[in-house]
């Protein structure tokens, strides 16, 4: 079974929601940890839409599993990484406009770019993965730039329309993955992963870990909010009623 690593961007989207204290991420890790998350997971965007600074430093020192930085390849990120140390690092490609993580990045395309941020993380002790498509060119073109690891997007296998077309996402994957630990790339897998489409990726020998925030967060906000209600009715019941 592959370890389960839980994303709590999107509890920090819902509190960026009313600028509030509340709900706190990192209060969210640590709910994850006690259930047996084997990591938690952050996107910083440049544009600090959801996880702020104070996030990703508080949970540098709270959690105690194992914290995923995403981020973009930029010198910006690349400064904070080497300055909050996570356990590991996941290179993603970022528009300012897109509502989350859109495709793999383009390693075949930016092979120097890359080789130099992977080689600086490096340098400074840090564990690196590649957010990739499952595209065999950019699994061989991650190997070259001296990734650690790579994450094959599974966003168009959660997205496919037709059962010819999740078969077809599905090998794609399974194909990526053997290419990867073939060439001695450790893998992880994740996006659109929820609780009808899990089950056939998380069957795929070879795969680490997954990476799943969205899905997770919508859940745990319609499975609590029964409790959420009872407790504020008990809270305004008068003594006598
Ligand atoms: N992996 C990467 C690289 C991502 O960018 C994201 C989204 O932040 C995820 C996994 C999690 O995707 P989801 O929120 O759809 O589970």
């Amino acid at each position: 079974m592959p370890k389960l690593n839980v994303n709590v961007d999107h509890v920090a989207t819902l509190r960026q929601a009313r600028r509030e204290k509340e709900p706190d991420p990192v209060f969210a890790a640590y709910l994850a940890e006690l259930a047996g998350a084997s990591g938690i997971v952050v996107h910083l965007r440049e544009d600090r839409r959801h996880i702020q600074e104070r996030d990703l430093k508080l949970l540098r020192e709270t959690i105690k599993t194992k914290l995923n930085l995403e981020m973009a390849p930029t010198e910006e990120m690349v400064k904070i990484a080497i300055s909050v140390k996570p356990d590991m690092v996941t290179l993603v490609p970022e528009k300012r406009q897109e509502i989350t993580t859109e495709g793999g990045l383009d390693v075949v395309g930016n092979i120097d770019n890359l080789t130099r941020i992977v080689s600086t993380l490096k340098e400074n002790a840090l564990f690196v993965s590649l957010f990739i498509d499952p595209d065999l060119e950019q699994v061989q073109a991650s190997k070259r730039v001296g990734a650690d690891m790579v994450e094959i997007h599974t966003g168009r296998y959660a997205e496919a329309t037709s059962e010819a077309q999740r078969q077809a996402e599905l090998r794609k994957i399974k194909e990526a993955v053997a290419t990867s630990l073939k060439i001695g790339i450790r893998v992880a897998a994740g996006h659109g992963l929820n609780y009808s489409n899990v089950k056939d990726i998380a069957r795929i020998q070879g795969i680490e870990e997954l990476n799943i925030g969205y899905s997770i967060v919508a859940r745990a906000v319609i499975v609590g909010m029964e409790r959420a209600v009872r407790e504020m009715l008990a809270l305004c019941k008068l003594p006598e009623e």
